[in-house]
């Protein structure tokens, strides 16, 4: 009788245990379309909202931070690809030299990536800012295999250093 009543009680417990997880599963399943759906799509919302506040709101509060020689220590991280030198060849990158007059892709001696080629924005202060934090970001499927520069201060400095090595370099915004 008692082993018996034991028995009812385990049995009862595990009926009651396994439908808990049951109908939690049930409520879990139909919620997680939902939460999926938000979850992809703010991230790319708010990826956005960066990429227009990063360079519309303060270009020129990051160009104070530019520094030319540090630009030019920077650019050792472009040097294995791009030269920089008036009359400097393509190499892996294409020749930088005047670039900020040119629009993406604009060299016709050098193969550059289809995406680069459509992309065809002059490489303004605000473009360059992009690319250069997150190359793969700003223009998916370009061909340069560099991560991007985070620091603010880098960044700066290397696109005052390309501004410079130009016959035209343009006023700092
Ligand atoms: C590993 C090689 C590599 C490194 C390192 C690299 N780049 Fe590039 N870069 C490329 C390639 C390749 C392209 C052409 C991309 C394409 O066609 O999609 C490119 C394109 C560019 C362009 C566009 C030029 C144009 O004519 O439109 C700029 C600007 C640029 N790189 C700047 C830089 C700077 C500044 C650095 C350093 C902070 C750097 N790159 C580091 C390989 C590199």
């Amino acid at each position: 009788m008692e082993i018996n009543k034991i028995f009812v009680a385990i049995v009862a417990t595990v009926i009651i245990v396994v439908g808990i997880g049951k109908i939690s599963d049930l409520l879990y399943k139909t919620e997680q379309p939902d939460q999926v759906a938000y979850k992809v799509d703010a991230p790319e919302g708010s990826d956005e909202i960066k990429k227009t506040s990063e360079s519309t709101v303060d270009l020129s509060g990051l160009m104070a931070l530019a520094d030319l020689s540090h630009g030019q220590a920077v650019f050792k991280k472009c040097k294995s690809c791009h030269s920089i030198k008036k009359g400097g060849k393509n190499n892996i990158g294409p020749a930088l030299y005047d670039v900020m007059t040119r629009n993406s892709g604009g060299l016709t001696n050098y193969k550059y990536s289809k995406a680069l080629i459509s992309h065809a924005k002059k490489w303004t202060f605000e473009e360059l800012n992009g690319f250069l934090l997150k190359p793969k970001t700003w223009i998916p499927n370009n061909k340069m295999g560099f991560i991007g520069l985070k620091n603010d201060k880098d960044r700066a400095s290397v696109i005052l250093y390309l501004n410079q090595n130009s016959d035209n370099p343009r006023p700092l915004p």
